[in-house]
């Protein structure tokens, strides 16, 4: 009797920095891992953030992180998988090594197919992959993008959010006509909304006009408990349960199961 699964790789990808990525990532994830879902991080962003912000920070298998995993040969990536404290949920941590990744990927052979290598040889493990992409659109980006079923994009509600968009948008064009034909958007997060402002309604009516029903309903309000969680190392949904963060991505990881299961 096998339980073979078959994950959804998604992609959380925006080149904008500080929109919200990271805290959707380790959010989501963790809310649809308490639904009894097995889910997985891949921290592929040198700073570490979505490390550290599920409690491992520094931390590593035996076979190393993320950067040995993306530029040595593994045939099977388990080994570099991580528990975290939260049942269900685990992490490929990444950490300041990456950084070189970059450069050495140059030279390798389908370097844009490294990452899908690894979520490949996962895939039957997980019900979920998620990952946390840094802020741009470089070789460790369009990796993301080729290994990933889709992207979902959190814009974050101020002026200039869909200023940008339009590269990201181009990018994932490209990804389509190439390496990954069948990339969807998964969905566009609105993030750190504030409704008390005009500004705020007004870019939200401007991104549902653009993106159409790709936008969830469900919209993650500027909330200073998810800002605080990451510090204790500890996803925001269990820091403070009551909190309105928290509700919004307990509420969004819900919309994303039935969305799912349509
Ligand atoms: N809804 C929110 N309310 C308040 N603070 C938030 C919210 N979402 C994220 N933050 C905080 O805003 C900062 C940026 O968020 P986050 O790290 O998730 O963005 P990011 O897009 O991953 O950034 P980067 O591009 O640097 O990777 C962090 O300090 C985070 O704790
Ligand atoms: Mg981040």
């Amino acid at each position: 009797m096998t339980d073979k699964k078959q994950a959804r790789v998604l992609a959380v990808a925006n080149q904008k920095g500080g929109v919200g990525k990271t805290t959707t990532a380790i959010n989501v994830a963790t809310s649809i891992a308490m639904a009894d879902r097995s889910v997985l991080l891949i921290d592929i962003d040198p700073q570490g953030n979505l490390t550290s912000g599920v409690g491992l920070k520094d931390q590593q298998a035996a076979t190393g992180t993320v950067y040995e995993a993306l530029t040595r040969d593994p045939l099977d990536s388990t080994g570099f998988v991580l528990p975290t404290a939260v049942d269900n949920l685990f992490l490929i941590p990444a950490n300041r090594n990456l950084t070189g990744a970059e450069i050495e990927m140059v030279t390798f052979k389908e370097r844009e197919r490294r990452l899908q290598r690894i979520t490949e040889s996962l895939r039957s493990r997980f019900d979920y992959i998620f990952i946390d992409c840094p802020p741009s659109l470089g070789l460790l980006t369009l990796n993301a993008l080729v290994a990933a079923d889709a992207v979902l994009i959190p814009l974050h509600c101020e002026y200039f959010a869909l200023e940008g968009l339009a590269d990201l948008v181009g990018t994932l064009r490209r990804v389509r006509g190439g390496l990954n034909p069948s990339l969807e958007i998964e969905g566009v997060l609105l993030t750190m909304y504030d409704e008390r402002t005009n500004l705020g309604q007004q870019v939200a009516k401007d991104v549902r006009e653009f993106f159409k029903d790709k936008v969830y309903n469900t919209v993650i309000p500027r909330n200073i408990r998810l800002g605080e969680a990451p510090s204790h190392g500890i996803p925001g949904v269990l820091y403070d349960v009551k909190s309105r963060g928290a509700e919004a991505y307990g509420l969004l990881a819900q919309e994303m199961l039935s969305r799912a299961a349509a």
